[in-house]
């Protein structure tokens, strides 16, 4: 059932809920998906298995993860009057606006699979997301940049076959490189779930109305898009273009942020639950030295690592237990794989995509679970009548 933990004017941190998906300890940064550490599973599973285990409860057997892999290649395509309805949005319009469109239109493309009380539309309106949402997200990349879509390849597995689709076919007939294919399957792990953030809870609340798992994830894209949340690892990337361009180095911008009269944040850094560190953030710092690595210096990387040294060295940001979080150095990876900057967010709603379904399916199926109807404090005026002759 949902209880109040504490009653706060900024809704910040009025709901709870019991869940069984994942469990966060902010103080000593674990984070587990269904009791297993995120840094074994980043080690040994790949993205798929980890949809499997969150929604399911359990790591596949191959069997289920051959067959899960399977449903997926056969439902990965998206009606032609779908592609037409994303062509008509307008040249510049964000792809997490088009995305969360998208979604919410897939009910009208499946309105037998919106059914919340029947387990096979349940299963179905699962697997057509997971399916779907590369594609569509391809799709937007695509159009958004000018180039023609490129239609899913059975033949691919689940994140090659989204690169593909976003980048073309590799020139020369050959495969997919296999370390951006291995490093998106890594990040869309580490993104997978995080237990009640915004836009989980988003999520929960709509499907609480037993609205459909479409119309709850195309909500949850929306929480998502916002620069304090999901949207902050295109804002990572701004702010260091910033940097570069306007303040020329760190210390000035660093002075900036200290300035409560310019409410400027270091993006990127800060968390509600993680006060030490984020556990997904080492994995990812890891992965954007591997990745940039390969391509010589990276001055925007450069930039990054120093104002992390310098936050962290800094009375302000530690006194206030800011570190580094999922979006400081998601950005630059992404950036050295060919993404443009408004594309982040879509791959963090890729990654998140089986946490949110996983919720959603665990609050549906909960027996004592009601609909959201957060409490509030009226703090308004007592009651008045009109002015004489009002
Ligand atoms: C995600 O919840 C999740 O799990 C989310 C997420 C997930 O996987 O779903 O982990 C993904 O959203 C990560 C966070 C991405 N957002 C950003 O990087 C944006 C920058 N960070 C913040 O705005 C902030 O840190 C939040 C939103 C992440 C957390 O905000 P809180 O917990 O509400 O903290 P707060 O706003 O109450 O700040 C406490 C103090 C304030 O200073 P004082 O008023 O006490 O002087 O810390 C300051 C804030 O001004 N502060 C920052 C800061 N974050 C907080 N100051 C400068 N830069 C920052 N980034």
């Amino acid at each position: 059932g949902t209880g109040l933990v504490t009653l706060d004017p900024g809704f910040a941190n009025t709901a709870a809920c019991r869940s069984e998906i994942t469990y966060i300890d902010g103080e000593a940064g674990i984070l587990r998906y269904r009791g297993y550490p995120i840094e074994r599973l980043a080690e040994a599973s790949t993205f798929v298995e980890v949809c499997h285990l969150l929604i399911h409860g359990e790591l596949p057997t191959e069997q289920e993860r051959d067959a899960l892999s399977e449903r997926l290649r056969e439902h990965a395509d998206i009606p032609d009057a779908l592609r037409d309805l994303l062509n008509a949005f307008p040249r510049g319009a964000h792809p997490m606006t088009v995305l969360s469109s998208a979604v919410n239109t897939l009910a009208a493309f499946h309105a037998d699979d919106c059914d919340p009380g029947d387990p096979a539309q349940v299963e179905l309106a699962t697997v057509l997301l997971l399916a779907k949402l590369p594609t569509i997200a391809a799709h937007i990349h695509r159009t958004s940049t000018g180039q023609a879509p490129v239609p899913p390849d059975d033949s691919l597995g689940y994140v090659e076959n989204f690169l593909r689709m976003a980048f073309g076919p590799p020139s020369g007939g050959a495969g997919v490189d296999p370390l951006l294919s291995k490093a998106m399957d890594l990040l869309f792990v580490l993104h997978a779930d995080h237990e009640l953030n915004c836009s989980t809870a988003t999520v929960r609340v709509v499907g609480s109305s037993q609205a459909s798992l479409f119309a709850s994830v195309s909500a949850g894209i929306n929480a998502l898009s916002g620069p304090l949340h999901g949207g902050a690892n295109q804002a990572v990337l701004e702010m260091l273009e910033e940097i570069r361009r306007v303040d020329g180095d760190v210390d000035s911008f660093i002075k900036k942020v200290k300035d409560p009269d310019s409410r400027t944040r270091l993006m990127g850094f800060g968390h509600r639950v993680y006060k030490n560190f984020d556990p997904r953030s080492k994995e990812i710092k890891r992965l954007a030295q591997q990745i940039l690595a390969r391509q010589g210096s990276d001055e925007l990387f450069d930039l990054a690592l120093q104002l992390e040294e310098k936050a962290l060295s800094d009375s302000y940001f530690v006194d206030r237990r800011l570190y580094p979080n999922v979006d400081f150095y998601t950005g630059l990876i992404y950036r050295a794989m060919g993404f443009p900057t408004d594309m982040f967010t879509v791959l963090f709603a890729i990654g998140r995509l089986p946490g949110w379904i996983a919720h959603w399916r665990e609050l549906l199926a909960d027996p004592d679970a009601r609909i959201a109807r957060p409490r509030q404090l009226y703090t308004g005026p007592n009651e008045r009548d009109l002015p004489a002759g009002g």
